[in-house]
């Protein structure tokens, strides 16, 4: 008997939305840039009994007696997330990629404090500044974007913006941005204006562990990721940062943000760390690049305006303008198809975020599938179909049958069949 049939007495209708979602994430083409599929061994982790276990504070120092077990997994994923970023401190307790940027921001500016971020028209993150984030409510935002022409940070606004405004932080890092991020020029700007530097890189983690995108540690004061996108471990956050300031963020994140730590969480956070140490990760980022590129260029070659020109890490922003379809009318007719991607601002988009002029693709999770240049090269063609036929829903309902019949052939990790023992619960 698995998990799930097990679960399947106890709670049916739980279980079958459980059911129901292993079948859409097999079935469907999942190209939404922030997600992944994670291994059977990090779901084990993540479904295990460590979710029962109290451990308030730090290993070896804890609020609460029982703790030896979940202390050699807490230490474990320390130990590993330093290795595979060379950071001398990591805090591994985050609950989110969220609560990492609202600890390093509480540890380190006061209410009213100047901050300097992307804006999230251009990519940034609402925990950069939005004012409806704890961040906007809380400090002074000043934004800066992507140059009009080239549409890739214009390092030169930074350094100006930098200077006239003399923020206490710079956060630079992006949630919607192809290209390269010049850290250096980042610590470089932040130095001469003395503002503390915290790089986001929740997007390009696993890049940056393969050695396939410049790392910012050692550039950023603080920097913070999710662990679950392409770092492909549970969702969930880290800080890394000097042993000097390993104090302040430990005590900011316990007690400052958070109450007791996921151990379970931090356990599957010390299994996919693990795997990301392997040599066949860095082969897989690789792959994750590659594909991004052919799906860029054959998008380009289907009629598609690339924003910036193409892209340097998994994800790329396509302007559907010439096509005069909106970024929401795009998502939903692609869900019908069995693509599941999301509508997206485009940098000096004339529209609001709740209809965008763009979509966001990314790989992470095809690649981690099994796909390559010819997948990649099929789901354009799929896209300039449904895009140039948005109304057309038998159309559409053709390209899923499609889609259902490529996805048989690419099984999910973490996913085997349901019925056997390895479970998705
Ligand atoms: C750049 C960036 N930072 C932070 C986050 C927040 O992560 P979480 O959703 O885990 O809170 C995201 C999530 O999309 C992100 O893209």
């Amino acid at each position: 008997m698995t998990t799930l049939d097990i679960l399947s007495q106890s709670d049916p209708e739980i279980a079958q939305a459980i059911r129901a979602e292993a079948d859409r994430q097999r079935s469907g083409i999942e190209l939404i840039a922030s997600e992944n599929y994670v291994s059977s061994a990090v779901l084990a982790a993540q479904g295990s009994v460590l979710t029962n276990k109290y451990a308030e504070g730090y290993p070896g120092k804890r609020y609460y007696g029982g703790c030896e077990w979940v202390d050699v997994a807490e230490s474990l994923a320390i130990q590993r997330a330093k290795q595979l970023f060379g950071a001398e401190h990591a805090n591994v307790q985050p609950h989110s990629g969220a609560q990492a940027n609202m600890a390093v921001q509480l540890a380190t500016l006061k209410p009213g404090d100047r901050v300097l971020g992307m804006s999230l028209a251009h990519g940034g993150h609402l925990t950069h500044g939005h004012p409806l984030n704890f961040s906007g409510m809380s400090y002074e935002i000043h934004g800066y974007g992507v140059n009009p022409e080239t549409e890739q940070i214009d390092y030169e606004e930074v350094a100006e913006i930098a200077h006239r405004v003399s923020p206490k932080m710079i956060i630079c890092g992006a949630s919607a941005y192809p290209r390269t991020i010049n850290f250096e020029y980042f610590h470089d700007i932040a130095k001469s204006v003395g503002a503390v530097l915290m790089a986001d890189v929740a997007h390009i983690a696993g890049l940056i562990v393969s050695d396939l995108h410049p790392s910012p540690v050692g550039l950023a004061q603080f920097v913070t990721t999710t662990t679950h996108k392409t770092l492909r471990g549970p969702r969930g956050g880290l800080i890394l940062c000097s042993a000097d300031d390993a104090k302040l963020i430990d005590k900011t994140v316990f007690p400052g943000v958070q109450g007791g730590p996921l151990m379970h969480v931090i356990a599957a956070k010390a299994v996919a760390f693990g795997e990301a140490l392997q040599p066949s990760f860095r082969t897989y980022s690789q792959q994750v690049i590659a594909n991004a590129q052919v799906l860029a260029e054959a998008l380009a070659a289907e009629g598609f305006r690339i924003v910036s020109g193409g892209t340097d890490n998994h994800l790329m922003l396509v302007d559907l303008t010439p096509f005069d379809v909106t970024g929401k009318a795009a998502e939903k007719a692609l869900d019908r198809a069995g693509i599941t991607v999301n509508k997206n601002a485009i940098p000096f988009d004339p529209k609001p975020p709740m209809v965008a002029s763009g979509l966001r693709f990314g790989t992470p999770a095809v690649t981690s599938r099994g796909f390559g240049a010819a997948e990649m090269r099929q789901i354009a063609k799929w896209v300039g179909q449904v895009v140039r036929n948005i109304n057309d829903s038998d159309m559409h309902a053709r390209i899923r049958g499609e889609v259902v019949e490529l996805c048989a052939g690419f099984p999910v990790p973490g996913q085997p069949d349901l019925t056997s023992t390895e479970s998705a619960v």
